[in-house]
Parts: C-alpha cells; structure tokens; sequence
C-alpha cells in the first residue's frame, strides 16, 4: 500500500469502529475518546497477521521450544543490527513476558533487600507503584524543565540529585528512553552524564527502550548499552515489539544482557520470568523483527504527522500547553495548570477525554496531562478541540 492510501485508511477509522473493536483504550472508559494507555489505533503489521494465522492452523501451542528462543534473539539481534548500529549478540537476548517482568526479575535476582530504586520523574505510572510490590523502596529524582520562556521547554536530568539517591541507598537507576511520558530521545551526551554518576556509585540501570522503534526522522535511537565498557557492564537492557507494532497483548519481550555475569545470573535465577512469554507472542515478534519493518516506516509517516499537526492544533487551542514535538514515542506532555493539580479529571467530566493524569507520572507531573497520538488525526483534532474549549471556559 503507498502511502498516500495508508494515510487515508488510518484517517477513515471513526471512533465507533475503535470502540467496536474492544481495545483497552476504547472500551475501559466508556463514553469517553481515549488517548491514554499506550497503544497505537492502527492495527498491527500485515506480515504479523499472517505469521500469527499460520501459528493457529498450526495447532502448536505447547511448552516454549528452544527453536522460539533462539529465533527470538536472531530476529532481535539483527533488528537492532539494522536499526540501531548495535552489535548484539544473540546470545544476550533472553526473553520475559512483558519489560515490567524484566524489572522485576532484576529487582529480585540483581538487587538486595534494603537497596533503593532511583527513579527520574515524571515518570511511566508502573516504575512508581512495581518496585514497591518487590519490597524496594523508590527515591524520586524530578527532572528539571528549562522553561526559558521558549515555546519548546526540555526536560533535563538533576544530576546532583541523582548522585544523592545513590548516597541514600540507591542501588539500581529506571532509565526510560525513549522517555515515557516526555517523548524526548536522549542523547549519548545525556546518557554518558548519567552513567557518570551511576559509575561512581557502583550502581545498576535498567534500561527501558521498549519505545526505540519509535522515534522521528531526525533523532536516532542510542542504546545505552552501546555508550562505553561501563554502560554495557552495568546496565541490563528490556525492550520490546510491543509499543512500535502494537502487540503488548501478546506477551514477549526482550532483555538484553550485556554483562556474562548478569547472563549467567540471569540464566540461574530468571527461568521462571522466560517462561511467561507466550507462544504466539514470540511468533508475532520475530514476524515484527524480520518483515515488519516496511509497515513501522508507515506508521512512523503517519505520527510523524500528527506530531506535526499538533504544533499547529495546540497552536491554535491550547497555546499555554508548552507542546514540544516529541522526538520518539507517541506520548506528549501537556500542561494545564489553569484546569487545577489534576486536569486529567477535569477533562474527564468536562471534555469527555480519558488522558493519563500527570499526577500519577510522580514528582513534577502536577498540572499535566500525557496525551497519546497514536490515533487518526481527525479523532485527534476533536480531542485537542475538546481540551482547548474547556480550558478556555476556566
Ligand atoms: C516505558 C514503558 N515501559 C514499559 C511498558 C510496559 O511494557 P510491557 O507491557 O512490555 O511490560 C510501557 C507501556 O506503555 C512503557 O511505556
């Protein structure tokens, strides 16, 4: 399909047929226009629909083989050969059910009872309630956001902060890049200040890059990983095809370990977290890996456009949101203060919008709403309408 028609396939599909179509993000808040969870409305990959019809009439659905595994870690490894520059070696890549498995696998195996999380706020909403269920307390490090006064604030990482949670106990950093909720892609530069501070600590990352499919024409994603010697030792890496070809239902993720103590490690004490990938999963995603690659490009065209679109939307409507272009993901901040500490309930009610209240992103996510884009830009158009009608009418 060119991409002239993708665009008008994606731009015909009404809220009715999304609402019909049963998703998470359409049917858990009924009478509302969702723009919360993160999940895409565009459906999923041709050549993973037909990779997942032939599982079925398969019949297989026993016990994961190693055959599951080891193509898992070969489609994985050259996915990120291609698309990142990254030199993984197969043997590095396990699998998990889903990136938040891979969090707790190494709260429980790589870290101790007593040892803190260090987490830079706002934040993805599981990092701040998870390790909590894993006996680990957080220390949340806020981000800082320049607000020059320019209409593209950028947040940046408090790195005298970070370095004092470590002090205070804290034993392994949550790094999310592509940043859930901001929709900025770090930079080496950024990241190497990071892993600084975590060097002299003695200190673990987890490195969530389950967005790195997703990032927009000028911006490239960096593993943090690839940094140096000492971002590779010691951090453990989770990523998924979940976000970028819309199958987090599936449940196969990827944690790649670039430290053989961690592989062995992990290959002692996380069996279990492996196990609870699915079948069907590791189907969809190696289809995703090896042939979903033309369709990701499509998709990337499309929310590269409502990305756009929304500098000139919010322009209009909510000039006083502070909407910077995401650089990767299709999640955006904005901000609304006027509505009170908590907009998202405010929109609710008022605009008929479900967006995810900055008050549950942690420190600094007062007076913010994440708003998703990954939905057709006329249903976008009305969402943003609504939002703009009701902060005006306060
Ligand atoms: C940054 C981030 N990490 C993890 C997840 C959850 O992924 P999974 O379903 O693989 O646990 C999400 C889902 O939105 C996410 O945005």
């Amino acid at each position: 399909m060119d991409s002239t028609d993708f665009t008008a396939r994606l731009d015909a599909i009404t809220v009715d047929e999304l609402r019909a179509g049963g998703g998470s993000k359409w049917s858990r808040h009924p009478g509302t226009l969702g723009a919360w969870i993160a999940e895409m409305d565009f459906g999923i990959a041709p050549p993973i629909t037909q990779a997942l019809a032939a599982h079925v009439a398969s019949g297989q659905f026993g016990y994961t083989t190693n055959e599951d595994k080891a193509g898992l870690a070969r489609a994985y490894a050259q996915f990120a050969r291609r698309r990142y520059g990254w030199d993984v070696d197969p043997a590095w890549v396990r699998p998990a059910p889903d990136v938040l498995a891979v969090l707790g696998g190494m709260l429980d195996h790589f870290t101790s009872p007593g040892d803190k999380v260090v987490l830079p706020t706002p934040a993805y909403m599981p990092f701040l309630t998870l390790p909590g269920l894993h006996d680990r307390e957080i220390i949340q490090v806020p981000m800082q956001r320049t607000d020059d006064g320019g209409p593209h604030p950028r947040w940046t990482f408090d790195l005298e902060g970070l370095a004092a949670a470590f002090e205070a106990g804290g034993k392994v950093l949550i790094l999310c890049n592509p940043v859930n909720p901001l929709g900025q892609v770090l930079t080496a530069g950024e990241m190497l200040e990071v892993a600084d501070v975590v060097d002299a600590a003695g200190a673990l990352v987890f490195s969530d890059e389950i967005h790195a499919p997703v990032v927009y024409r000028e911006h490239r994603h960096t593993p943090y990983a690839t940094l140096d010697a000492r971002t590779a030792a010691h951090s453990i890496t989770a990523t998924s095809a979940s976000k970028g070809f819309n199958l987090p239902g599936l449940k196969c993720a990827q944690a790649v370990l670039t430290n053989p103590e961690h592989r062995q490690r992990w290959a002692q004490r996380c069996w279990a977290v492996e196990e609870g990938a699915s079948r069907l999963g590791y189907t969809a995603a190696i289809a995703a890996y090896d042939e979903g690659e033309p369709w990701l490009e499509q998709v990337l065209g499309y929310l590269d456009r409502n990305r756009t679109a929304l500098t000139d939307l919010t322009a209009e409507h909510l000039p006083e949101a502070g909407y910077t272009a995401p650089e990767g993901t299709y999640l955006t901040l904005l901000h609304l203060p006027r509505l009170g500490a908590d907009p998202a309930a405010v929109l609710r009610e008022e605009a008929g919008v479900f967006l995810t209240p900055g008050t549950a992103l942690g420190q600094g996510g007062e007076g913010f709403v994440r708003l998703n884009f990954a939905t057709p830009l006329p249903i976008l158009t009305d969402i943003v309408e609504r939002i703009g009608a009701v902060v005006r009418a306060h």
